[in-house]
């Protein structure tokens, strides 16, 4: 049976891109040069990346924007979908599709996902996200329930059914607290004999959830320091219960050839912030999600400008590679990047930061992480 390249060389620190398939990508800015989603631009990052050697490919799955001027994260690609394509069109980079539980039927993405794997030959994920945006669940004519415990109690089920969709072969009742199921079954199965699945959270609920179920555990960073220990924490309860998971984050990467420059362009971006649609994100955040801790969240401005509130990675390329090493010592598996545009940005980050990574051990040498094994 195939096996997924992401579930392999656990010890290399891993790189995958983020929200690309959003209007802005990560950077919540009104400059000119924002992210424009477009899907050729997407097909071009997505070569970009495969030649470098990224490891997966991560969407965002949004449904409504978050207004200010540019309607920030407005116009999105659906993920199922783009993730497909980009499956089509790739050889060896993982592309994950990323899934709302509360708005899709688990019989109907057990399939969905199963068919992304057979087209990618063994290199699909899910990212599952268990809710937090209010007016989105609101867009859909749903609600958000209030509290963590329901929404992870859903999210549980909802990835019980898959699992055994994917596990058994022949049609089963499922008499759950939320889904009554009658002789259902699913083929084909996936090519890879586990998928892998990632989940964000911060809060305990979210975070149990991981422990049990996710392969990667998505987190913010405030401080290296306490991520470090909240890894260490995360991985002694995973291997109580028998499980290994990784813990991953998201960055911002600004890089050119001296400090200087880098500090000049991350200025530039976000002297220019969609200052109404980052009010936006935070007050749906502070309101529903604890991703941040509430009371580092305000002084987050600055970061959620150039990327989503990101880890920043500004200056030279050894300053970013520095800065990445100081990510794998915390205990960090990997990190997603947002670039301001990905297309204009990746050939120097490969040219230049990759190598770095390499010579310090992060990195196998090019190609070969994401070869499937
Ligand atoms: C790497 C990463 C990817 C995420 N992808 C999405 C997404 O596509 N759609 C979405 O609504 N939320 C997404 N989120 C937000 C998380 O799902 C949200 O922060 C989480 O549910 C909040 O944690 P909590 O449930 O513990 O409060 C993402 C977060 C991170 C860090």
């Amino acid at each position: 049976m195939t096996r997924n390249a992401m579930l392999s060389n656990p010890a290399e620190f891993k790189l995958g891109l983020f929200s690309s398939n959003c209007s802005g990508g990560l950077a919540v800015t009104t400059a000119p040069e924002r992210w424009d989603n477009s899907w050729a631009n997407n097909l071009e990052m997505a070569r970009l990346a495969e030649r470098a050697g990224f490891d997966f490919l991560l969407p965002i799955a949004r449904w409504i924007g978050y207004g200010g001027e540019t309607d920030f994260q407005g116009s999105v690609l659906e993920t199922i979908t783009w993730a497909t394509g980009l499956l089509a069109h790739t050889e060896r980079i993982n592309v994950f599709a990323t899934i709302h539980t509360a708005f899709n039927h688990p019989v109907v993405v057990a399939k969905q996902l199963a068919t992304m794997d057979q087209i990618g030959g063994g290199r699909a994920g899910l990212n599952l996200v268990a809710g937090w945006n209010r007016p989105e669940y609101e867009a859909l004519g749903g609600q958000l329930p209030d509290d963590h415990e329901t929404r992870y109690r859903f999210a549980q089920e909802w990835y019980d059914v898959i699992q055994r969709l994917w596990q058994e072969n022949d049609p089963f009742e499922f008499d759950g607290e939320f889904w009554q199921l009658a002789r259902t079954y699913t083929y084909p199965k996936p090519l890879v004999d586990k998928m892998p699945v990632i989940n964000a959270a911060g809060s305990a609920q979210g975070r149990e959830f991981a422990v049990l179920n996710a392969d990667f555990l998505f987190t913010t960073v405030i401080s290296l320091e306490q991520t470090a220990q909240e890894i260490a924490a995360l991985k002694q309860k995973a291997a109580s219960i028998g499980r290994s998971m990784g813990v991953m984050t998201l960055a911002s990467c600004y890089c050119r050839p001296t400090e200087a420059e880098a500090q000049e362009y991350y200025r530039y971006i976000v002297d220019q912030a969609d200052e109404g649609a980052i009010d936006n994100i935070m007050a749906i955040m502070f309101a529903n999600a604890e991703s941040f801790p509430k009371e580092a969240l305000a002084s987050l401005r600055e970061r959620f400008a150039a990327g989503h509130g990101g880890w920043p990675l500004i200056g030279t390329p050894d300053q970013v590679a520095d800065g990445l090493e100081q990510m794998a010592s915390a205990g960090l598996g990997g990190t997603v990047f947002g670039f301001v545009d990905y297309i204009k940005e990746l050939p120097y980050f490969e040219q230049e930061v990759l190598p770095r990574l390499e010579g310090k051990g992060l990195r196998l040498p090019r190609l070969g992480s994401s070869q499937v094994a």
